[in-house]
Formats: C-alpha cells, sequence, structure tokens
C-alpha cells in the first residue's frame, strides 16, 4: 500500500486495528461529551431569495453561526444525487487511474487526488480526496476524471446563481451594493470543488475524517451524504455542535478570506469530521476563493465606516500555501492576516 491506494486503500484490506500513523493524541481525538445534542446549525429557507427576512437571516447566521444549511435552493435533488454517485465512481477506479491525478512533488495542478500528508502531518487523517479548479468548461472536459465531470461540470453551473445570490446578500449588508466584474474575482475568482472521502475506519474513536480547521474561501458550498459526522464548534466555546444530514439540503460556510474581507464581521468557524466504523461518507464542497494573485485585506468599505483594521493585506496564494504547509489546528491560519 502506497499513497496512490489512498485511505480507501487500507479500508479495503479490513483490517481490524488502526495503524499507528492514525492514531491522534488524547487531546486531538473527539470528546464526544463536548457535543450539544439540542443545538443546531440555522436552516434557511431558499424559496424566496429575495425576501428582507430570508436576507438577515443568512446575514444572521453569518455573524453569529458561520455555518447555516439552506433548502429548497434550486438545486433539482435529482442533480445531487448524480453528484454523489459521480464522486463514489472516481474512488471505486482502480488505483492506476486515481494515481494519473495524483498530487505529489507539491506541483498544484488544476485536478488533484490527493490522501493522506505524511510530509506534513504527524498523525494521519483518514480521507481521501479529489479537488477540480474549474477554469474553463474545454479545460474540465479534458482534465477532469471522466466518471465524474459531466455530473460536477453540470452542479457546478447549476449552482452558479444561487452561490452569487449569497454572496450577493452578504456584501450589500458590507457597504458594497452589488456582486459586479470588479468584486467577483476577489470574491468567488477560484471555484474548485472538491469531494471528500471517508471510507470505513477500524477504530473510529481513535482517528481523525478531518482534524479541526477553518475554511480559506470566502464562503463553502458543501453537499454531504446521509451519513453525518460533520461537527461545528460553537462560538468562544468549547462544545461542538452536529450539522445534520437533511435530504436535499446543502450547507454553507464563512471562510477566513471572506472574514477578513468584512473585518471579523463574518466568521469563519472551526469544523472537524469524525471517523466512521460502520459507512464509507462522502462531501462535496465546492469552495469560492479569490484569485492567488489576489491581496486581500478588510474591505475599504468596510473600513469607511471607521472600524480599525484588524487584518493586514496578504498575498491570497502565501495565505494558501500555508494553509497547506502546516498540520489543521483550529483557526490558527489566520494569524498569517494579523
Ligand atoms: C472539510 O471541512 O474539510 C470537510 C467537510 C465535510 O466532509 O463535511
Ligand atoms: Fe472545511
Amino acid at each position: 500500500i502506497d499513497e496512490g491506494h489512498g485511505v480507501k486503500g487500507l479500508s479495503d484490506l479490513n483490517i481490524k486495528t488502526l495503524p499507528e500513523l492514525f492514531i491522534q493524541p488524547l487531546e486531538k481525538r473527539f470528546d464526544i461529551s463536548k457535543v450539544l445534542p439540542d443545538e443546531f446549525i440555522p436552516i434557511i429557507d431558499m424559496s424566496n431569495p429575495e425576501d428582507p427576512e430570508v436576507m438577515k437571516s443568512i446575514c444572521d447566521a453569518a455573524e453569529n453561526h458561520g455555518f447555516f444549511q439552506i433548502v429548497n435552493h434550486g438545486i433539482p435533488l435529482s442533480m445531487m444525487e448524480d453528484v454523489k454517485d459521480a464522486a463514489h465512481k472516481f474512488f471505486a477506479l482502480p488505483v492506476e487511474e486515481k494515481k494519473k491525478h495524483l498530487f505529489k512533488d507539491g506541483t498544484v495542478k488544476n485536478v488533484e487526488y490527493l490522501t493522506f500528508r505524511p510530509e506534513v502531518d504527524k498523525v494521519l487523517e483518514w480521507r481521501d480526496q479529489l479537488g477540480c479548479v474549474y477554469v474553463s468548461d474545454a479545460e474540465a472536459m479534458e482534465l477532469w476524471p471522466h466518471v465524474c465531470r459531466h455530473q460536477f461540470l453540470e452542479y457546478m453551473k447549476k449552482s452558479d446563481s444561487l452561490i452569487k445570490r449569497l454572496l450577493q446578500v452578504l456584501i450589500h449588508e458590507l457597504g458594497i451594493p452589488k456582486l459586479d466584474e470588479t468584486n467577483q474575482p476577489f470574491l468567488m475568482g477560484l471555484r474548485r470543488i472538491s469531494v471528500n472521502y471517508y471510507p470505513v475506519c477500524p477504530n473510529p474513536e481513535l482517528a481523525t475524517g478531518v482534524g479541526s480547521h477553518s475554511d480559506f474561501s470566502t464562503i463553502t458550498v458543501l453537499l454531504q451524504d446521509e451519513v453525518g459526522g460533520l461537527y461545528v464548534k460553537k462560538f468562544e466555546s468549547d462544545n461542538w455542535v452536529h450539522v445534520p444530514p437533511i435530504k436535499g439540503s446543502l450547507t454553507v460556510n464563512i471562510g477566513d478570506a471572506l472574514q477578513i474581507m468584512s473585518n471579523g464581521r463574518y466568521k469563519s468557524v472551526e469544523h472537524r469530521v469524525v471517523a466512521n466504523g460502520n459507512y464509507d461518507r462522502i462531501s462535496v464542497p465546492i469552495f469560492l476563493n479569490p484569485r492567488p494573485c489576489d491581496v486581500i485585506g478588510p474591505l475599504p468599505q468596510v473600513i469607511m465606516r471607521g472600524e480599525k483594521a484588524l487584518y493586514k493585506q496578504v498575498q491570497y496564494s502565501d495565505y494558501i500555501n500555508y494553509f497547506f504547509s502546516k498540520s489543521f489546528n483550529g483557526k490558527d491560519t489566520i494569524y498569517f492576516a494579523k
């Protein structure tokens, strides 16, 4: 078994004990007693996205929770099912096929199959990943894995107006009248669809699916299957809240880039995924990011209101490189912009 086989390769061996490299130190294991069973992130009905009440609840959720679910968002259920099926198909491919996309030598490509990262993580995560950056339809049809490219591309296209709507509502509240060609590049100039695949894990309580982190995006729109296991840290506490799978819903979260741009008004929030001993889990996030060439910082429209800037200007490519250069550890990436 090498990296090309991924965590799935280990899971397929039906091993009964977790390999040592995946055993988390005690303090990084998930403590189920820290879960607040009666708390949930907001669920927002997007049937009337122009309704002022709906817009207010989106901004409130971004400020006070950093995470929310949306329902009646206009993406057909059948399309979401097709995306999850296609995602499963990629991970079911023969190793040689997946290896064609393997991330190696630190060379960043627009399509990447990634798995455990022994060069960065002292303790490995129980997850495989596929990431596809959207550049053009033509490139996607050429480079994205053939078993999922149609489904991913259609889903990205279909979700575009929803994403724009969400960003539009969020920036309007910050004093920016609308999403246009001047701000769209740094709000969603780099769009990446990704798949997290968490195979069945022996000793799930000793492992982690994904360690606690906040995303470096402006926003992330996540499609998850029915297995569950995504936990969000409750503000200013040591407690965790589960994001329950709701049929047809999408989960939206604020990333570091929007926290920085909004000068701390919108919050990117720590989240993690536990490993599961009985089921494989799939999740498909779309990350909306500034372009690597952008320099990001608190937006002038926000600072104009007399606020003191809480973050400095940073080159976004440096921010991304910093994020990937270290193990996930809560919200510590954002100190890069302090
Ligand atoms: C992540 O935040 O990296 C994964 C989220 C998920 O799988 O639900
Ligand atoms: Fe994340």
